[in-house]
């Protein structure tokens, strides 16, 4: 099966699956923006992808889907899934490499549980991989897969691609396993990052570390950024103690912009209908997770109503909050504060029948969300710090004709790519609240000005969009370890 000469490898499988009594399995699509951008190209190559089905101590035989991607899923038992995916992966990685908005806590019991299911996932390609094939390792849960796989199968070709930021050396360097998990990631013969600030943040880290553990990276090249590229790649080369070359560049992620156009007319007609009508539809769609902002749009929404620059009957804001790593305090915490904020909003600025703010504790299918997007007048994607943010390139992709505002942190990826954005910085209520007017202001008096806006944004991201994310990364690996 040619499946497996091309294999990919993340903690999440595209399905996620719950198993009820009788032993059957039901399937949803699992959330985030990483199997947004993966799916697609998987369903190109036909190729294998081997992860996790969101299950406990179980888990079915190898299937494929209805698009034809080969699924071998990977059981993780009770105590990884504490130890290995809420400890160390989500508890302490996703916060350090988000530049610490909650504080990391750094355990052995975990740092244990991350190595032993790191060699699980590992084990589980070199048992599907073909010899020679092309293996491409996804995110911040397997950093060490590609280590561990080099060893047990030199034959492989290995990616490594980052979906979250990557921090600053000053603040990896917390973690009492830095040296570890640099080495394997350069695993890999080419390790990747959306942006080139992340690149180089990895890249100034190989010297620091490898400096104290005494062991032979090199100098780096020089970071060159390509002028020709579609993609503003960077590459630069690290030599390892045992003298391989590893390629680091930039690939910042996008979307499959076929299906993202304009949703059906009498769709988002009947929606607005539902909402009676209002001037200003502002939207927020999210992963509940602390580095979103969530609240702090809220509250600039609330202090926008307060002063009377919005009208609460003129106003909605939509909030979808995908449900995500419930049981984790930070993330029990954000919630009750969002729904709090929520609950208060609508005490002070509701009517009978008619909130201000429309929440929603539930994951949407990719077309109900195509409807929001459309309706929607200004899009708020407010993040602390985020790798992307694919839910801005889908609304722009959605607004090709140029209608619709993009308010935008600049501390998301996408603001690299995204310059017709209103840029705001979370951190400053005030910030968001001057972008969130600025950008209702221009689509009622200035117009022009905001469809050039939003067309630039649009055009950014239907000459960038995943595939290009995809075959920049391939060739360049293709490349990749020849010289070595
Ligand atoms: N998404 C979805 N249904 C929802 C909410 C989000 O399908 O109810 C998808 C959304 O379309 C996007 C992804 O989840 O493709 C979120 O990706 P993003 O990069 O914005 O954030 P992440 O969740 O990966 O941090
Ligand atoms: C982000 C991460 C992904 C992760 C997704 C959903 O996009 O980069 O690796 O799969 O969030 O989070 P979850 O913990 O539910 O897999």
């Amino acid at each position: 099966d040619d499946s497996n000469s091309f294999v990919v490898v993340a903690n999440r499988l595209p399905v996620d699956m719950t198993v009820h009594p009788d032993g059957s399995y039901s399937i949803s699509p699992s959330p985030g923006g990483l199997v947004t951008g993966l799916s697609p190209v998987l369903e190109q190559h036909r190729g294998c992808w081997v992860g996790w089905p969101g299950t406990v101590d179980v888990a079915p035989e190898p299937f494929r889907t209805d698009t034809g991607v080969l699924l071998h899923p990977v059981v993780l038992t009770a105590s990884d899934y504490e130890g290995f995916y809420e400890g160390f992966s989500n508890a302490t990685l996703w916060p350090l490499f988000h530049d610490l908005i909650v504080t990391p806590v750094y355990n052995t019991d975990w740092w244990h549980a991350f190595r032993e299911v790191n060699l699980k996932f590992a084990e589980a390609v070199s048992q599907v991989a073909a010899h020679g094939a092309t293996v491409w390792v996804q995110d911040y849960q397997l950093l060490l897969v590609p280590g561990i796989l080099r060893q047990m199968r030199p034959d492989l070709k290995i990616g490594f691609f980052l979906h979250i930021p990557f921090p600053s050396p000053d603040l990896f360097r917390q973690l009492p396993w830095r040296e570890e998990i640099v080495r394997g990631m350069l695993g890999a013969d080419l390790v990747g990052f959306h942006l080139v600030q992340n690149a180089e943040n990895f890249l100034a880290l190989t010297q620091q570390v490898a400096g104290t553990a005494g062991s032979h990276v090199g100098q780096p090249d020089t970071l060159q950024v390509s002028g020709e590229a579609l993609v503003r790649e960077i590459s630069a080369h690290v030599e390892t103690a045992d003298g391989r070359r590893v390629s680091v560049g930039a690939f910042p992620i996008s979307i499959d912009v076929e299906m993202f156009g304009e949703a059906s007319k009498s769709a988002v007609l009947d929606l607005l209908k539902t909402l009676d009508e209002p001037e200003t539809v502002f939207l927020g769609v999210d992963r509940l997770d602390y580095t979103k902002g969530i609240l702090q749009r809220l509250l600039a929404f609330e202090e926008l109503l307060e002063s009377g620059a919005l009208e609460a009957d003129r106003a909605v804001l939509l909030q979808v909050a995908t449900p995500s790593r419930e049981r984790i305090d930070h993330y029990r915490v954000s919630r009750s504060q969002v729904e709090e904020a929520v609950g208060r909003i609508n005490g002070r600025f509701g009517r009978m029948g008619r909130p201000v703010v429309h929440y929603l504790h539930r994951s949407l299918s990719k077309n109900d969300l195509q409807v929001l997007y459309t309706a929607a007048d200004v899009m708020l994607v407010t993040p602390f710090k985020d790798g992307m943010n694919l839910v801005a390139k889908e609304f722009v992709a959605n607004h090709r004709d140029g209608t619709g505002a993009l308010v935008l942190s600049e501390f998301a990826g996408a603001a690299t790519e995204l310059t017709g954005a209103y840029l705001c910085n979370p951190f400053d209520v005030e910030s968001i609240k001057r972008q969130m007017v600025a950008a209702v202001h221009d689509l009622k008096h200035n117009p022009e000005s905001a469809a050039t806006r939003m067309k630039t944004n649009s055009e950014q991201v239907y000459t960038h969009d995943v595939n290009v994310w995809a075959s920049s990364f391939l060739d360049c690996l293709a490349q990749s370890g020849e010289n070595s």
